[in-house]
């Protein structure tokens, strides 16, 4: 979706359907009552009959006004006059972009902008707030659908705006809004194409296009036999078992005049489908391992969005990408191998692959001296059980940077929550033979997953982000979600700003 500003009356515009907010008591907000006037006081007396639910996000389509320029003027209950809440304000945009998304239209004008919000709301929350959920409301994934293929659906989202000083300042929210929307889409177009058609290959030829076009990012992919000369053995020893070549992805954004020289890096599991290997999964939802890339998906949109906004600081994209499949080369439980860190793993459950290759990928990233690394990965069955789809899990052996990644969360709506990570959980994956086991049994799945990323991130400030119950959704909505896209966005933003992002 694009995301445009436009400088006029919202009488005079030209468009398919043009969202103009009256607020509680039937009271008119500015934009409304322009229209109210050039319409004779149409607004007024559908409102005065009551119309317009008088609740919070409730909407009122008027299809045919004469007297002014749009096709459509699409009303929404706004609240408190006198300023709405964070939470209100969602509600709101909501039931607009719901409403958006059952017309058959490419293109809106929005208004709600100009809403005054009490308990935070700077523009640049608004606009990024209004942008996602119209833009999650309207997505559509039709690749496979010869039907619908060509029609490209809901894709312009115009702010409208008073004049030239109002649009200079919002700017860089409406960057911001775009970034983040194009990341976003990209993050869910790549998890949810089938994984014959998304592969290790594909994850590179896609990054590999990203720095064609944004000349700000630069894609180099190592092939199998690179990651043999690093010894990344763990990496290998999961993509034996598949005909398809593993390839290391690492995207890197330059910024014009980074605050500091140490980049953010980023790492993202890319399982372009998990089998579990010989440790076979069950098949009912096993089509569902295909988002097994959603990590290296979130990646990807990420590096986007940051390419598009431009942040002051450095950012690294590391994707390990590989299939889990079992066949007469794949892995064995029982089989020890050595990874890139020199210490060696017991693998006894060959499920647990995702561990195996971000281990590498996890060495690999220090080369860069980074400031953080963060790792994003659909890793463990039991964090779906333990938050469900509503929060990320987030382990970290640095106080500083998960307090971050926890505010951005909050702040950005893709809420993550904490895990421990103490010592008493490593035992559980010591092993008898190797410097460690890949598995920790039942209990706590989750914190034992990380204490294994753990071992590989001694020296620097490091996090780790469980997205296996937000990625995606199941069931009649099946589909990427594009979470942590937000998250990583707003937190990179505040790295690079030196303070919180919604300020304006
Ligand atoms: N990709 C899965 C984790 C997963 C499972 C994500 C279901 C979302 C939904 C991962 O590779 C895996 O299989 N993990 C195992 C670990 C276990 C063998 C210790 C799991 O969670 O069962
Ligand atoms: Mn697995
Ligand atoms: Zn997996």
């Amino acid at each position: 979706m694009q995301i445009a500003s436009k400088i006029g009356s919202p009488s005079e515009q030209r468009t398919p359907c043009i969202v103009v907010v009256v607020h509680h008591k039937k009271v008119l907000s500015e934009a409304a009552h322009i229209l109210d006037t050039k319409t004779n006081g149409l607004i007024s007396s559908l409102v005065k009959r009551g119309d317009l639910r008088d609740e919070i996000g409730e909407t009122l389509l008027i299809n045919n006004c004469p007297g002014i320029a749009a096709d459509r003027l699409l009303l929404v209950n706004g609240g408190n006059s006198k300023g709405t809440s964070e939470n209100e304000f969602r509600k709101i945009v909501v039931g607009v972009a719901r409403t958006l998304k059952s017309l058959d239209i490419k293109s809106a004008i929005d208004t709600m902008h100009k809403i005054h919000i009490s308990d935070r709301g700077g523009s640049r929350w608004k606009i990024k707030t209004i942008a996602q959920e119209v833009s999650a409301a309207t997505y559509q994934f039709n690749e496979f659908k010869t039907s619908k293929r060509k029609s490209s659906g809901f894709n312009k989202l115009t702010f409208l705006v008073d004049d030239a000083s109002e649009r200079k300042t919002m700017s860089l929210a409406f960057k911001e809004a775009s970034g983040l929307t194009q990341g976003i889409n990209l993050t869910k177009n790549l998890a949810n194409r089938p994984a014959n058609i998304c592969t290790p290959t594909h994850l590179a030829e896609v990054s590999l296009s990203l720095a064609e076009s944004n000349s700000n990012l630069t894609t180099q992919v190592l092939e199998e036999i690179d990651m043999e000369k690093l010894k990344m053995g763990a990496l290998l020893s999961v993509s034996k078992g598949s005909r398809q070549p593993a390839k290391f992805i690492i995207i890197k954004y330059d910024a014009e005049n980074p605050i500091q020289m140490k980049p953010v890096v980023l790492v993202g599991k890319g399982v372009t489908f998990d089998s579990g290997g010989i440790s076979l999964k069950p098949g009912p939802g096993m089509d569902e391992m295909k988002y097994d890339m959603g990590g290296a998906a979130s990646v990807i949109g990420s590096m986007l969005a940051v390419a598009i906004i431009k942040p002051e600081i450095n950012v690294v994209g590391i994707i390990p990408a590989t299939e889990n499949l079992p066949d007469g080369n794949a892995s064995k439980p029982g089989d020890i191998v050595t990874s890139m860190s020199g210490q060696t793993i017991e693998i006894l459950n060959t499920d647990a692959e995702g561990r195996l290759i971000l281990c590498d990928a996890l060495t690999y990233a220090e080369q860069f001296n980074p400031e953080a690394i963060v790792d994003i990965a659909t890793l463990t069955g039991a964090c779906v059980v333990a938050l469900g789809e509503h929060a990320t899990g987030l382990l970290s052996t640095d106080d500083n940077l998960s307090n971050d990644l926890l505010s951005s969360g909050t702040r950005s709506g893709d809420k993550a929550w904490q895990l421990p990570l103490w010592p008493e959980y490593h035992k559980q994956i010591e092993s008898p033979f190797a410097d460690m086991a890949n598995v920790g049994g039942r209990a706590a799945g989750t914190i034992t997953a990380a204490c294994f990323l753990s071992k590989f991130t001694k020296n620097i400030p490091w996090a780790h982000l469980d997205i296996a119950g937000t990625a995606w959704k199941s069931g009649m909505q099946k589909g990427a979600t594009g979470r942590p896209v937000p998250l990583l966005i707003d937190f990179i933003q505040s790295k690079a700003s030196g303070r919180d992002c919604d300020e304006n």
